[in-house]
């Protein structure tokens, strides 16, 4: 029985090694610093206190999980000569990586459905999307996350993992983790391809459809541009969401490098383009967010004189 596994991480090359160290420091901290100042900007301004501000500090809160969950560990591996994790840890890393991924699907779905409403349902907005319909979208999004992962997990922790215990990536996956069980594995990993890969391609499709209908019905109502601008940033940060997903999880050769970069780019871009794409366009929010910011620091400079008065 193996009890740790060995990470080939992604390269050997010194020069790429440093260049991912710094590229990783910097987004994973600029990403944890954007994701908490957008929670903190919706909780601490009232006037934000709408559905679509909610579900979007949801998913910040989600996305520090997300690049929480493998960035950490990664920057400390990379320079590594042995980069290991314990079994219970490999474990705990797919655990978490799937109920925030389902998290956040279930979440942009939310926030796709709050468009629809806002945009083709106006008079209804807060009939519609009632605090308690928040709320139950919220717990939805954790329940489906959670038995998302929980299910798949339930067939491969019991595995027979006997032989080799490396994985060439920088982090524990099932795709990965299934080629190492002493067994035939093909129809655990059609299961994966199947839970994984088609619920990412499903929700893809539909989150894409929903927003062309909003387009199409926006468009023929006569649309103002900011909420066109709020629905192309939507559908970007669907489309960078998805696309490294649906490549990892439904591409059947792991084999090719490819997967690990699309990972990285996933595990610490991502989080960090969220915030970013649904507050570069949108002044309330960016107007709140200076305020908030302005704030922190006049009450860190009044802390750090009390000292001295
Ligand atoms: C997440 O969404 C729920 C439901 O709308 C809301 O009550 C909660 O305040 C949100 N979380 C944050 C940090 O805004």
């Amino acid at each position: 029985m193996v009890s740790e596994f060995v990470f080939l991480g992604l390269t050997n090359s010194w020069e790429i090694q440093l260049l991912l160290f710094l590229f990783s420091s910097i987004f994973y901290m600029a990403s944890m610093l954007g994701n908490s100042l957008i929670v903190l900007t919706v909780m601490m301004n009232p006037h934000l206190h709408s559905p679509m501000y909610f579900l979007l500090a949801n998913l910040s809160i989600t996305d520090l999980g997300v690049s929480s969950v493998i960035s950490p560990k990664m920057i400390y591996d990379i320079f590594r000569k042995r980069k290991v994790i314990s079994f219970g840890g490999c474990i705990a890393q797919i655990f978490f990586i799937h109920i925030i991924g389902g998290v956040e699907m279930v979440l942009l779905i939310a926030m796709a459905f709050d468009r629809y409403v806002a945009i083709c349902k106006p008079l209804h907005y807060f009939t519609i999307m009632s605090r308690k319909m928040c709320l139950q979208l919220l717990v939805a999004a954790w329940i489906i996350g959670f038995i998302h992962s929980v299910v798949q997990l339930g067939f491969v922790v019991k595995l027979p993992i006997c032989g080799p215990n490396v994985i060439d990536s920088f982090y524990c996956d099932f795709p990965r983790f299934i080629k190492l069980a002493c067994t035939d594995t093909f129809r655990l990993e059609s299961m994966v391809t199947a839970n994984s890969g088609f619920i990412s391609l499903g929700s893809f499709f539909t989150l894409i459809i929903s927003y062309i209908f909003i387009l199409i019905t926006k468009h023929s109502s006569g649309s103002s541009s900011k909420a066109l601008s709020t629905l192309s940033a939507h559908i970007t940060a669907v489309a960078l969401f998805f696309g490294p997903l649906i490549f990892i999880y439904t591409w059947p050769f792991p084999s090719t490098h490819l997967d690990k970069f699309l990972a990285i780019f996933y595990a610490v871009l991502t989080p960090f383009l969220n915030p970013v794409i649904y507050t570069f366009r949108n002044q309330e929010m960016k107007v709140a967010m200076m305020r908030v910011c302005r704030q922190l620091v006049s009450h860190r400079k009044i802390s750090l004189l009390m000292p001295v008065l």
